[in-house]
């Protein structure tokens, strides 16, 4: 199902698509995209601190997803990762994180991946499952999304043994 469809790095071309995704993504709104504007942007010039991603219609280079990266201490984060309201459940969200854990392998200092979505966001949460991810924690009354969050966790270089407490 998603054999027309390719995941590369964002470009500036691309931010009027991005913007429309974001904006009609599910529970997120004006004030979220303000934020999202200046991810986006600094993730842009600053290419060592992570990346953005955008799933696009190799056909008509319509753009169906869009995902932001952080390189944390050993830590891949992912910011955000929406798939455009009309194209959910074609298995673009599912595209972009299987690139996102190929970026996570690829890079010699990740050691897992981490995403936190609401305790309230039960789709997400299932994506999140879905994806391979274990629940490793729970932050109550998260002030700043005004929720409680949980934290979603991918353990990358699963060949390899990673000691723990490491
Ligand atoms: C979460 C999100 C990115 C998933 O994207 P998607 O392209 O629809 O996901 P996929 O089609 O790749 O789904 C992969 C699997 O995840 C699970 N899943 C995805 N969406 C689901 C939903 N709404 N309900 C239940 N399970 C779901 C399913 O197991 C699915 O496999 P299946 O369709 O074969 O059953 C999408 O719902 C989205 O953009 N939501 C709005 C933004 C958002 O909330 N992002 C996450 C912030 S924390």
């Amino acid at each position: 199902m998603t054999s027309g469809i390719q995941v590369r790095d964002y470009t500036p071309t691309d931010l009027k698509q991005v913007e429309e995704i974001i904006l009609t993504a599910e529970n997120f709104g004006r004030d979220f995209l303000d934020h999202e504007r200046r991810v986006v942007r600094f993730l842009h010039e600053s290419p060592d601190t992570g990346r953005i991603l955008v799933a696009s219609e190799k056909a008509t280079a319509e753009i169906v997803g869009y995902a932001a990266i952080r390189y944390g201490w050993r830590t891949l984060i992912i910011e955000s990762i929406i798939t455009e309201h009309n194209h959910l459940r074609l298995g673009i969200g599912r595209l972009m994180m299987d690139y996102i854990k190929q970026i996570g392998e690829d890079h010699p200092d990740m050691e897992i991946i981490r995403v936190d979505t609401g305790d309230f966001m039960d789709y997400a949460q299932t994506f999140y499952l879905a994806c391979g991810f274990q629940i490793s924690g729970f932050a109550s009354h998260y002030l700043g999304w005004h929720n409680n969050q949980v934290i979603f966790v991918y353990r990358l270089k699963q060949a390899h043994s990673i000691k723990e407490g490491d």
